[in-house]
């Protein structure tokens, strides 16, 4: 009987878990779960003779990698996997992949409530602004990029997006206009909304310099990885700008510090939850869950990042 492990320091929602074991009992596999551990130690143990792992953004390291002896197949939940060791992936011949796309709107609806609690003065009886007209910058127009642009038009606001991967004719089909430089977004927008991800050409990318582009009242709302900000120039814009303030799902190495200084300017989340709902985690755990069966049983690499 092949063993699949669910490796989830964040667990999924109980109904989701319920889901994904049916799928897997359907195969006829068995389910194993590791949930809320406490140690990495724990997940290098768990995966010593599993066949499948079923990760969030669970460190898949070379150590985790190196001690699944069986494993053939690794799927992250979820969009980005800068948690996965792709390197070390394939020396250990061992697939990684990805269920894109899945939890996207569930992040995307977050980024527009952190925006809305935070215009709103964080919902202290304060008067507050209101987002309707205003511009919306979105770095990086891919699933959830296009769910952001797509709830923001709703609420009447004037949607920009710079993306070099994507065909300016898809992002304008949306509605959405787009701009050659991503210099060009951040001196339009008052709001960005960050969807890159953390990888070697975006890391720290997200600088002083470009920030300081951004018109009065700016707003910086990061609910891609804390990794693409540069968090020394973060610190000195704050220092520098009275208006601009910053949101973001899992609070920066700095939060302390911009927290005991500009409380009223920024928010971060206790701990990552921009894919924490029942919709999201059904919808990626299924998915991963169905990856791992086709993978195993007809070899189907499709959303193979490795
Ligand atoms: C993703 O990359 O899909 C999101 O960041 C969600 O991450 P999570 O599954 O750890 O909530």
């Amino acid at each position: 009987m092949k063993k699949v492990l669910i490796a989830t320091d964040k667990p999924f929602a109980k109904v989701a878990v319920t889901q994904i074991k049916e799928v897997f009992d359907q195969a006829n596999y068995e389910t194993i779960m590791l949930e809320k551990y406490t140690d990495q130690s724990d997940f290098v143990n768990a995966v010593k003779d599993v066949d499948a792992v079923i990760i969030r953004s669970d460190k898949a390291t070379k150590e985790v990698l190196d001690a699944a002896k069986n494993l053939k197949v690794i799927v992250r939940a979820g969009a980005g996997y800068d948690n996965i060791d792709l390197q070390a992936a394939t020396a250990n011949n061992i697939v990684a992949m990805n269920t894109p796309g899945q939890n996207s709107n569930a992040v995307a609806e977050l980024a527009i409530g952190m925006m809305i609690y935070m215009a709103r003065a964080k919902f202290n009886g304060s008067s507050g602004t209101e987002i309707k007209e205003k511009t919306l910058g979105i770095h990086a127009y891919g699933n959830v990029g296009k769910y952001v642009a797509a709830i923001a038009k709703g609420f009447g606001m004037k949607v920009y997006a710079f993306d070099p991967y994507v065909a300016k004719e898809t992002i304008e089909a949306d509605g959405v206009k787009a701009v050659a430089t991503v210099e060009e977004l951040y001196q339009k927008c008052q709001y960005i909304s960050l969807h890159i991800p953390a990888n070697d050409k975006t890391r720290e990318s997200i600088n002083f310099k470009l920030l300081s582009k951004m018109p009065k009242g700016a707003t910086l709302v990061n609910t891609a990885r804390k990794e693409v900000i540069h968090e020394d120039e973060l610190k000195k814009i704050f220092e520098q700008r009275e208006d601009f303030k910053y949101l973001s799902d899992v609070a920066p190495n700095c939060a302390e510090e911009l927290m005991a200084l500009y409380e009223n300017r920024c928010y971060f989340t206790p701990k990552k939850m921009g894919a924490q709902t029942s919709e999201a985690n059904i919808n990626a755990g299924i998915a991963a869950a169905k990856q791992i069966v086709n993978f195993l049983e007809k070899g189907d690499k499709t959303f193979k990042v490795n």
